[in-house]
């Protein structure tokens, strides 16, 4: 292009302001181009507004709806709970009471999964639409991002329970060809059971702190409590996050809270644990052993547990977590002893043969009370006088417990 031409493009003034002195002599010759150019110029012009009023066009489109969706009223959210029949479903609203409402034509009925989110139309009488799952940020929360300070060191004795843990949760993570090629399928899940206090949630802990997997952790107790009417959905959604997120272990801390035995499904309440504990069964179910997710379940209750969470092809590994024994509860004084400074007078192995029958959170209990004994004494060594005091004490207070929860049971005698 000629510089002339250029100019001609920037100046309003046209022809006349680009005839300058030195090209005066071609300037017929150059004229007759520069039309040509002028009018393939005008014709991107053209082109250009095209464009903008495409552009503009569809901004008032946009505009249009907007306005349309600000005159529109509200839709309600609802979570289904389940279907009675093709026109019709019991809903709860996120506002309020369960609704049965129709299920309106246009609705895709194979997406009427209990559990789904839903739209109701204005008036709550009738689902308009199934909403698309979205990530709950709960769900996401329950992923543990920042692991636990727990190490397998820190779990005293249950060696041959880490053992255990480690080869049907971590193996089959890891090595999952390992089982193809012998040609077994590793069991989907273990349930950790035994009495309170012996270290089920700690060992769970160390699991999430050691392997690699993406670690999702949930309490039972929380799902009936916290998000009550929609333990389904929620236990739907951590599992479709383990799945993305696999290889996964999914640990349910204190399953018995929803995985109890249907004795008698009376209340409301008793429903939604109920339903709870189908999707949970549902989606163990749901995906295959070699799947990369893996359930670890933890309970003190296990003679009130559903039997059919623990049918085979469920969480059919079951490994006792039980009361230590005395090597177990000498481990266990030495894992919380180990940041102490303790005189030389302290035998650990005694002491462990003085606390038959206690927890490890009460052989823990006995370390802090015994460390309170040295603070209390301005000393900063612990003593084995330290530590038979608060054995003592610590005795007593389960006696103390021991005797009031018999209490109770005899006066519930009583009442029956
Ligand atoms: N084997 C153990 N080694 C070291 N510490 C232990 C052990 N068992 C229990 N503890 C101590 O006791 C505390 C409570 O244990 P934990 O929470 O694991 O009990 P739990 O078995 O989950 O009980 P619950 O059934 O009541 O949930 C732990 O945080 C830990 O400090
Ligand atoms: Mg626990």
């Amino acid at each position: 292009m000629s510089p002339g031409f250029k100019d001609l493009l920037n100046t309003d003034k046209g022809k006349g302001a680009f005839m300058s002195s030195e090209d005066i002599q071609d300037n017929a010759a150059e004229a007759r181009m520069s039309e040509d150019d002028y009018v393939k110029y005008l014709e991107s012009k053209v082109r250009e507004m095209e464009n903008e009023i495409k552009r503009l066009n569809m901004k008032i489109n946009y505009y249009k709806k907007e306005i349309e969706n600000l005159l529109s009223p509200p839709l309600i959210e609802g979570v289904l709970l389940h279907l009675i029949d093709g026109n019709r479903a019991v809903v709860r609203s996120t506002t309020g009471p369960n609704l049965i409402v129709y299920i309106s034509e246009s609705v895709p009925r194979d997406k009427l999964v209990p559990g789904a989110r839903v739209a109701l139309n204005q008036r709550g009488s009738t689902i308009v639409d199934v909403l698309p799952e979205y990530e709950d940020p709960y769900v996401q929360s329950f992923e543990v991002i920042e692991r636990p300070e727990v190490t397998y060191d820190d779990v005293g004795g249950l060696k041959e329970q880490i053992r255990e843990l480690r080869e049907v949760v971590e193996l089959p993570l890891k090595n999952p060809e390992l089982f193809k090629e012998i040609g077994i399928e590793p069991p989907k899940g273990v349930l950790l059971y035994g009495p309170p206090g012996c270290g089920k949630t700690l060992l769970a802990k160390a699991v999430a702190r050691e392997s690699q997997a993406t670690f999702i952790s949930i309490v039972g107790s929380e799902l009936v409590q916290k998000f009550i009417g929609e333990g389904a959905r929620i236990v739907k959604e951590v599992f479709s996050l383990a799945r993305r997120k696999a290889p996964a272990i999914v640990f349910i801390d204190e399953i018995d809270a929803i995985a109890a035995k249907r004795i008698d499904i009376g209340t409301s309440g008793e429903r939604e644990v109920q339903r709870t504990l189908m999707q949970l069964l549902a989606e163990i179910d749901g995906f295959r052993p070699l799947d990369r997710v893996k359930v670890i379940a933890a309970t003190n209750r296990i003679d009130i547990l559903d039997q059919a969470i623990l049918r085979p092809g469920r969480l059919d590994r079951l490994i006792e977590i039980p009361l230590p024994d005395r090597q177990g509860r000498y481990e266990i004084f030495k894992v919380h002893t180990r940041r102490m400074k303790l005189s030389d007078d302290v035998d650990l192995y005694k002491l462990a043969a003085m606390t038959e029958g206690l927890s490890g959170a009460e052989i823990k209990a006995i370390v802090t009370e015994a460390g309170y004994n040295a603070i209390r004494s301005g000393r900063r060594v612990v003593t084995r006088e330290d530590f038979e005091q608060a054995v003592r004490k610590v005795l007593s207070k389960k006696n103390i417990r021991r005797g009031i929860s018999e209490e109770r049971d005899n006066s519930l005698r009583v009442m029956l």
